[in-house]
């Protein structure tokens, strides 16, 4: 079944402000789950929507959204988030270092007690739509064996790069650290589908394609230790730097925080950055000479079995512009889900309309 991006935006929108989250702060949150669905990127889509729901309500995020500015020069920022949700904690940031960069050209931000963010793009599109070069990491909790050992000791720990084009998409570079994220296996388990070889290893450390094996097995590293050698550069400036926990130390994502008053708030750390073009070349000769580039991989041969090369973020581009003109096709098991709650909670329902 298919529902519109419009009908998404409102159905979510009335959800999150039922978390006690303000009107705006709903709208980001519903605007975060809507971006990664309508881009393909289900695992922080619907499938995640609940979560942070059921975190909001039992009280592991904050409603309360404002930020605090720890310390501040011409071209830095250090950000406590307050707990609030790390969709709108990122997207307020990256407001920031927009801001900032248009006075020192550059800026870069650190955040601790922050969490979840969702996809790193919603973000960087933040400084991308503004003309500007963003760039954003964070860490998670660990669920990823480093290169060489069997325990999960890194997050999937995201890095995201994104420059504005001129007629192409946004060059858009947004990847766990991991083969893939753990969302991407957590929506194969529920929608029961089995694995592609190498995304998993069980507790053993021995390869598997059963979703459910990450519970007490782990994700891998992309890119052997090189993947692995980015992922704890990452959790070094997220738990160091920005002064979060590190992937060892964070509460998961999926605790109910009941069990231990550890686990009530994550304290995720995000570095976030921005970069004013401008201070460096003309801004049309920058998008000119990105275009150029995007045209250039365009022309390249494919190799057998590929149709084309595709760009960062060109994947996501296309998605997203085929649901904004034909809707978003919704697995029938969560669509029921959010049916059932809507019901509950006496908000109208944007699924089995027909
Ligand atoms: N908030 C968090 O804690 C967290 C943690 C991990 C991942 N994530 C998010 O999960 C999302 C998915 O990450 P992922 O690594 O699983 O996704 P992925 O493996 O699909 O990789 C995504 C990146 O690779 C590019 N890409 C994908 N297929 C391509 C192809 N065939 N040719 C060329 N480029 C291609 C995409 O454009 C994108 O830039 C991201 O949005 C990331 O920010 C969030």
């Amino acid at each position: 079944m298919k529902c519109s991006v419009d009908e998404l935006l409102t159905f979510f929108t009335q959800f999150y402000a039922k978390s006690g989250l303000s009107d705006a702060d709903a709208a980001t949150m519903a605007g975060a789950i809507v971006h990664a669905e309508s881009r393909g990127v289900s695992s922080h889509g619907l499938a995640r929507a609940r979560m942070y729901y059921e975190r909001l309500l039992r009280g592991q995020l904050n409603t309360k959204t404002e930020l605090t500015i720890e310390s501040e020069g011409p071209a830095t920022l250090a950000i406590d988030g307050n707990n609030a949700p790390g969709m709108v904690v990122g997207n307020k940031v990256m407001d920031l270092c927009v801001e900032k960069a248009k006075q020192s050209g550059i800026c870069f931000a650190t955040i601790h007690n922050s969490s979840h963010f969702g996809t790193g793009s919603y973000h960087v599109f933040r400084a991308s739509e503004k003309g500007m070069i963003g760039f954003s990491i964070c860490n998670t909790d660990a669920c990823v064996v480093p290169f060489g050992g069997v325990k999960p000791m890194l997050g999937t720990n995201p890095i995201t790069i994104g420059l504005p084009t001129k007629q192409y998409p946004h060059v858009m570079l947004d990847m766990a650290t991991s083969v893939v994220s753990r969302g991407k296996v957590l929506y194969y388990e529920k929608v029961s589908k089995p694995l592609p070889d190498g995304w998993i290893v069980d507790k053993e450390g021995k390869a598997s394609n059963n979703p459910k094996d990450v519970f007490d097995g782990a994700l891998v590293p992309f890119g052997l230790y090189k993947g692995s050698g980015l992922s704890i550069i990452i959790d070094m400036l997220c738990g160091v730097l920005a002064q979060g926990k590190n992937s060892r130390q964070l509460g998961s994502f999926h605790s109910s925080g009941l069990e231990d008053s550890n686990t009530a708030y994550q304290n995720v750390g995000f570095c976030m950055g921005v970069i004013d073009i401008t201070r460096f070349i003309p801004f049309a000769q920058f998008v000119n000479g990105i275009d150029a580039f995007y045209g250039e991989f365009k022309q390249c041969p494919p190799a057998e079995g590929t149709e084309e090369v595709m760009l960062p973020g060109e994947i996501e581009a296309k998605q997203a512009q085929k649901c904004l003109e034909e809707g978003i096709e919704i697995p029938p098991v969560i669509a029921k889900e959010f049916h059932e709650l809507a019901a509950q909670l006496g908000i109208e329902s944007p699924f089995f309309k027909e």
